[in-house]
């Protein structure tokens, strides 16, 4: 199971996509159904899709995988007593069948196998691979790290003070969910080429007028360098590099493990952040009701 795509719903798709397009570095994926969608150079059918409505919600945060494991899951979750829906057919670049499956505050995942494969594009520094992880804020993440371990099988890889990071493959983390008072989405995160990829990146969006929320800076867990961005349609979005890949024996990280010295926030100690803007981003983006 790997993660694959996230859907968000905002009042000017247009101005959204404008933005993810010729600024961030996503790519032209099509449209349907007044539904617009992006994608990197990896051989994903897309990994943003953009709805028109009155106010922003994520539809869904969607993993692929073979049908054997969508159905496994499917399986799985119904016995745990999650709230599941019927195998379907999704009309949407990629095709495929799957499911959706609610979480505990309401996190909208879709299960989905791609029926149509897509190729894979030539590397280019200037644009996004895929979408690497996404960061969901929780009011318990204990209880909904717990649903992604226990109904999907995925595994912890660290907890941090505030912060618990899951897996669905080798790479460290492809869900986070960060402590707060309310569930929203934190941030979605890009993956680049290498560290060049992301400087060159946070350099493209200063010449569109955009300074770094965060960043540049190397995380702890995860090992992974990034530039965070507050995205003029209210999302914010990071890009990152070098994401640890780790292997069933990692050994799982908790709080300890983790403190940074007094005035640091990252290995480097250059980064500035601006906590205000951050943190006004995240009340953005809330759940929509699951359309099962
Ligand atoms: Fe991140």
């Amino acid at each position: 199971m790997r993660l694959r795509s996230i859907e968000l719903e905002v009042p000017d798709p247009e101005a959204a996509v404008g933005f993810l397009a010729s600024t961030w570095g996503l790519l032209d994926a099509g449209s349907r159904n007044g539904v617009s969608y992006l994608r990197g150079t990896e051989a994903l059918p897309y990994v943003v899709s953009l709805a028109k409505a009155d106010t922003r919600a994520i539809a869904a945060v969607t993993f692929s995988g073979a049908a054997s494991e969508v159905a496994q899951a499917r399986s799985r979750a119904s016995l745990a007593g999650a709230r599941v829906g019927p195998m379907r057919a999704f009309d949407e670049p990629g095709g495929g069948e799957g499911f959706v499956l609610e979480g505990p505050e309401g996190q909208v995942f879709r299960l989905v196998c791609d029926r149509d494969r897509v190729e894979k594009l030539p590397a280019d520094r200037d644009r996004p691979l895929q979408v690497t992880h996404v960061v969901i804020n929780a009011r318990d993440r204990e209880a909904c790290t717990r649903f992604l371990i226990e109904v999907l099988g995925f595994r912890l890889s660290d907890r941090t003070g505030f912060m618990n990071f899951i897996r669905c493959d080798d790479v460290h983390h492809a869900i986070a969910y960060a402590q707060s008072g309310i569930s929203s989405l934190n941030h979605i995160a890009f993956e680049m080429e290498d560290f060049d990829a992301v400087m060159r990146g946070i350099g493209r969006l200063k010449d569109a007028g955009l300074a770094p929320a965060w960043g540049p800076g190397r995380h702890g867990p995860g090992n992974n360098v990034f530039g965070y961005f507050v995205t003029p349609f209210g999302a914010t979005v990071e890009y990152t590099a070098e994401v640890q890949r780790v292997g069933d024996d990692y050994k799982v990280g908790g709080p300890e493990d983790w403190k940074w010295p007094p005035n640091r926030m990252d290995h480097w100690g250059v980064s500035g952040r601006d906590s205000a803007a951050l943190s006004e981003a995240e009340k953005q983006f809330r759940f929509r009701k699951p359309v099962m």
